[in-house]
């Protein structure tokens, strides 16, 4: 599989001014993040909320502008040329976590999917309409031709949802982030929702950024994880090998905290006490270090990735099985 996007040593930070003081907050949304994606591939961000996943979808669509970094596509660095910002607008398409950020409740169904086309100039209305329907086919929107005349409001969360997935799929993007996708439907039409994207995904082999923090929607869906920690990367590698042999104790406390306990597997049941973060985590040295179990002298220094496995990583001095 060939690399289709790659982000290099991406970097974005805030300063927020305190409130009752002069002095003013630097938040590190996006601290040096590097990584690639194959074609086809779906690519899992995982983190808390806070840890700079949105942040990094909307550097890498140039919604906002890095302070540092590169972001690469096809093998082409994406600067500020009309040009190049068109291409990545075009193959690169979000679907964002509410529905409603993203459709104009004023609009009805057609014009929202079609409006991408019309912006991006590729066909003719007749044509338009003809793809219109098709994308609507593809989410199982149906009866399509009455579907497109009707108003957001007339739809339920789910089919809303489906909605932004054809107007996300109209332009047939080669990119697709999906920005926690199906945290705001209702549990139970989540997994068809996800079934879906596979499907779709797996069809036209589209790459997919999907952004979590649903570890179990991640290993159902992805094959490569990164996992964030106040902006920065702290593990990365195969899914299964993330979630199954987790180096990093963050990630090991993330897996702890949404997995039941299994009694024939005890000893594998690792009891993390992780802090609540204090809002001033980034000190110095490793910025996981006020609320790690395990941290020693060395951590003042901040670790790098390192290879713990076949194509897996960890930023963390302490080895734990
Ligand atoms: N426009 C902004 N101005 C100031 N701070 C921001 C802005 N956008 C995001 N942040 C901060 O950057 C950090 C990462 O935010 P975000 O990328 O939204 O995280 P996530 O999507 O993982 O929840 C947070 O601390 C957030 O408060
Ligand atoms: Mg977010």
């Amino acid at each position: 599989m060939e690399e289709i996007l790659e982000i290099r040593n991406l970097k974005k930070y805030y300063t927020k001014k305190k409130i009752f003081s002069s002095k003013s907050l630097v938040v590190k949304a996006v601290d040096d993040v590097t990584f690639s994606i194959k074609k086809g591939e779906v690519f899992v961000l995982a983190g808390e909320s806070g840890s700079g996943k949105t942040t990094i979808a909307k550097l890498i669509l140039k919604s906002i502008q890095a302070d540092s970094g590169k972001i690469i596509f096809e093998s082409q660095e994406i600067d500020e040329q009309k040009k190049n910002l068109q291409k990545i607008k075009m193959n690169c398409q979000m679907i964002h976590q509410d529905p409603y950020d993203s459709i104009n409740p004023r609009m009805r169904i057609g014009d929202i999917i079609s409006e991408p086309l019309e912006i991006h100039n590729t066909e003719n209305k007749e044509q338009r309409m003809k793809r219109v329907i098709e994308v609507l086919q593809e989410v199982k929107l149906e009866p399509a031709k009455e579907i497109i005349g009707k108003y957001p409001h007339m739809l339920s969360g789910g089919q809303r949802q489906r909605v932004v997935l054809a107007r996300a799929l109209a332009l047939k993007p080669k990119i697709i982030i999906a920005d926690e996708p199906v945290s705001m439907l209702d549990v139970s039409i989540r997994a068809e929702m996800l079934e879906l994207m596979k499907q779709l995904q797996t069809k036209y082999n589209i790459s997919f950024i999907y952004i979590t923090h649903d570890l179990a929607t991640a290993k159902y869906f992805g094959q490569r994880i990164a996992i964030l920690y106040l902006g920065k990367i702290v593990e990365t590698g195969p899914i299964n090998q993330v979630l199954e042999s987790p180096k990093h104790p963050y990630t090991q406390a993330l897996i702890d905290a949404i997995s039941e306990p299994d009694p024939n597997n005890i000893h594998k049941v690792r009891e993390i006490r992780i802090k609540e973060p204090t809002g001033k985590d980034i000190s110095k040295g490793c910025r996981f270090k006020p609320r790690c179990p395990y941290a020693i002298k060395q951590c003042d220094v901040e670790p790098d990735l390192e290879k713990v496995g076949d194509k897996h990583f960890s930023a963390c001095y302490v080895k734990l099985d």
